[in-house]
């Protein structure tokens, strides 16, 4: 049964380029989270999708000979073509050059225009390509380029429509000081004050001498809906605002648990977004969180240096048959809410450390010792607790274990990603000095059965919690080390996970023993990358 809706977002990427590390980071996150709360059995339903119009797209189709369709049609199949291998798991993909969107897109337009709270007026603005937006002279360096994308933005002179912004500024500051937890990381929600002071109403249209490729203003054919207003809209449009037939069953009292975005548009959707929820009398997301940027090797990604990184590129150079590997470090490469980065050294070090050598090694030979002490069986009487040392030390891992799920959902509360993995590789750490402490081999020689018994079991137990913990990050290694507990339903609730869960009898045998997860710098996971 189902205990609650939960509804999560990413932002919808620009299809101008290839899917980049950056864009699988916020959708691995985001990912790891509808997988975590449907863990806690809630109803989940997780969004993600692309933002395919704007001037860039225009220009971008036209130099390739292209329709502008064309070029989102086969861009946006490389992004979903990536998250399928990435094993992101959304419930709906939203396109916005779809019909559905464009069609609610215009709905919500013309309800802001009849609710007085968007106006036409004449304006000289500078126009930045890369942000689709225009620019204020903060946004701008000393030579006048912007601050994000280091060019020279467009003048522009446009009679647009404009949306009254200042309107909403008053209640937004309030709705922001009164929650806070509505802007994660809490550190941000300053910088969105500071930004809130200086707001002026914005521009939500443009006019078609300049922008095609969009969407038409109902009444008015001259002017094109801005892409912000289009691009923000998906939220709600790709669940069925304002529809006959929404998409999913909890649409009525919309109001999105927690929508994951880059540092970079926090400003969108910690500002503008909220105003339109409050002119459409919508509820406010719960929370946002921020994610900062991963930058490669030091450097910020970008095509004129070079280094821009597909994550299919990752999977295939090194090998990895499943993207659990890459799951965990990017999702794990900064703290939460800061900047982090991606190399090939740090990958390496990273993922051998925590899945090879810390989780895999652990498991791999517990199950050596079982088959090698006890013919890969476990008797009911394993599992009793006496009052010797042994029994003390375990009971205290089964405690440990308990202890690690509170603190994951803790850690989960506030989407805390890296802190939250950190938790799980904490506490195999503990269940690996407890097996060099009580050193079931020399229990074994010295033939004390019991004890060497009662320690294998406790850590193959410590292994299940391990292994439904780690499931939101690599849900392939769960599978794995599962099947090889004989624990066969990989999709562990937290309310299902029970100490004392494994089978009884001969769970795994000498020829069933495999790795989890192959060091990268191994033969058979190297592939062809080098060093
Ligand atoms: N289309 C807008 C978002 C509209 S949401 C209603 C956009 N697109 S984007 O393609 O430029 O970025 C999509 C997401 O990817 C953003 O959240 C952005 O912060 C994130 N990232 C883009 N590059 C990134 C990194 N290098 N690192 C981490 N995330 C980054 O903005």
């Amino acid at each position: 049964m189902s205990e609650k809706n939960f509804y999560l977002t990413t932002a919808i990427d620009y299809v101008n380029g290839a899917p980049h590390i950056g864009h699988a980071y916020e959708k691995i996150m985001t990912d790891i989270i509808a997988k975590h709360y449907s863990q806690r059995q809630d109803n989940v339903y997780f969004l993600s999708g692309t933002d395919e119009h704007g001037i860039k797209i225009q220009k971008t189709a036209a130099a390739n000979g292209l329709t502008p369709q064309e070029l989102c049609d086969k861009n946006a199949k490389s992004f979903t073509d990536t998250w399928e291998l990435l094993g992101i798991d959304y419930n709906k993909f939203i396109r916005t050059s779809s019909s559905e969107h464009k069609k609610i897109v215009q709905k919500i337009f013309k309800k802001l225009v009849e609710k007085g709270d968007i106006y036409k007026h004449s304006y000289t603005g500078l126009y930045c390509s890369g942000c689709e937006c225009f620019l204020t002279s903060k946004d701008l360096d000393e030579n006048g380029c912007c601050l994000i994308h280091g060019k020279k933005p467009d003048e522009v002179k446009e009679e647009n429509y404009f949306f009254k912004l200042t309107k909403y500024k008053d209640a937004i500051a309030k709705h922001i000081k009164e929650n806070s937890d509505f802007i994660l990381p809490q550190f941000r929600a300053n910088e969105v004050l500071n930004q809130l002071e200086n707001i002026e109403d914005i521009s939500v249209s443009r006019a078609k001498s300049s922008v095609q490729w969009g969407i038409d203003v109902l009444d008015d054919p001259e002017q094109i809906i801005y892409v912000w207003i289009d691009a923000l809209s998906n939220y709600i449009t790709a669940i069925g605002y304002d529809t006959e037939n929404p998409a999913c069953d909890f649409y009525k009292n919309w109001e999105a648990d927690v929508q994951v975005i880059g540092k970079d548009i926090l400003k969108f959707h910690a500002i503008y977004w909220p105003a339109i929820l409050m002119a459409l009398d919508l509820p406010l997301p719960k929370h946002l969180l921020a994610h900062g940027w991963i930058t490669i090797d030091q450097s910020k990604m970008s095509k004129s240096t070079g280094n821009v990184i597909a994550p299919k590129e990752v999977l295939k150079d090194y090998n990895l048959e499943t993207p659990d590997a890459f799951r965990y470090f990017l999702s794990t490469s900064a703290p939460y809410g800061k900047d982090g980065n991606y190399s090939d050294v740090e990958f390496k070090e990273k993922v051998n450390a925590d899945l090879a050598n810390n989780i895999g090694n652990l498991l791999n030979r517990t199950l050596n010792m079982l088959v090698k002490y006890f013919d890969g069986e476990i008797k009911s009487e394993f599992k009793a607790y006496g009052d010797d040392e042994i029994s003390k030390k375990a009971k205290n891992i089964e405690n440990d274990a308990h202890f690690m799920i509170d603190a994951l959902k803790d850690k989960f509360d506030m989407f805390q990603i890296t802190e939250a993995a950190a938790e799980i590789v904490k506490f195999a750490d503990i269940v690996n000095k407890f097996v060099n402490d009580t050193a079931p081999w020399t229990l074994a020689k010295e033939e004390k059965t019991d004890e060497c018994a009662k320690v294998l079991y406790t850590v193959l137990e410590a292994m299940h919690y391990i292994a439904v913990a780690i499931y939101p990050y690599c849900p392939n290694i769960e599978k794995d080390i599962n099947e090889q507990l004989s624990l066969n339903d990989s999709s562990y609730k937290f309310s299902d996970l029970k100490w004392g869960d494994l089978p009884e009898g001969v769970i795994t045998e000498k020829s069933k023993i495999k790795p989890v997860f192959l060091r990268l710098d191994s033969e058979l996971a190297t592939g062809k990358k080098k060093g």
